[in-house]
């Protein structure tokens, strides 16, 4: 099912795709934010830099990660956790910019998710050859809360399945400027991203960004 959303001189087309019940895409529904986004990640960037986190297996996750917002995600041998302050500099996590927060909340609006209120922002940059294994997003105690993912730079292969590990993967390409949002009965599905391909972005060079929108307080 595709639906029009709007039409931007300067943007172009925005619509929308659903992937299954309670999970869609929203094809180039952030490149109007994009200026906007890209000097907000640098400031983010500057006081909370991207770091490899170790899982508690002991690999290191090829993904470099930082977030913004009350609280950030963190991953060490002891396990996988929201935290207030940023463990790399002992500072609160920077906050969530005004914009990052209303392009979440708009994105969650047009997805059917009007109570949305993001505070947290898990921010991945993946290199080429970098990749995410099937995971799920629960770590967030209030699962009535969706999650908005904006994807920048690079494509990708995005992998998303069902609420068991073996369930079948759809796979759904990312380009630059789709936003992806799931909750409801997608809340808990699996997902994943492909190694990043070779190739030069315009905006982010020899890299993805991606950026997941979260509501982490009860
Ligand atoms: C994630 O699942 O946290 C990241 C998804 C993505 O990079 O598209
Ligand atoms: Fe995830």
């Amino acid at each position: 099912m595709t639906l029009n959303l709007f039409d931007d001189a300067e943007q172009g087309r925005v619509w929308q795709e659903a992937i299954c019940p309670g999970a869609v895409v929203l094809r180039h529904f952030a490149l109007r934010y994009e200026v906007e986004i890209f000097a907000a990640l640098d400031d983010i960037a500057r006081q909370a830099p991207f770091r490899h986190m170790v899982t508690p297996g002991g690999f290191r996750m090829s993904a470099a990660m930082t977030s913004c917002g009350e609280f950030g995600w963190t991953a060490d041998r002891t396990g996988y956790r929201y935290i207030t302050t940023d463990p790399e500099t002992g500072l609160p996590w920077p906050p969530m910019p005004e914009t990052l927060g209303r392009l979440a909340v708009a994105a969650a609006m047009s997805a059917g998710y009007p109570e949305f209120v993001p505070d947290a922002c898990l921010i991945n940059r993946y290199a080429i050859g970098a990749k995410m294994s099937l995971h799920q997003d629960k770590d967030e105690p209030d699962l009535g809360a969706p999650i908005v993912s904006v994807s920048l730079g690079l494509p990708a292969n995005f992998q998303f399945g069902g609420p068991r590990r073996e369930d079948k993967t759809q796979r759904v390409q990312l380009t630059h400027g789709d936003v992806v949002v799931w909750g409801g009965p997608a809340r808990l599905f699996f997902h994943g991203v492909l190694p990043i391909k070779n190739g030069l972005h315009p905006s982010t060079g020899e890299f993805r960004i991606n950026l997941t929108f979260r509501k982490v307080s009860k």
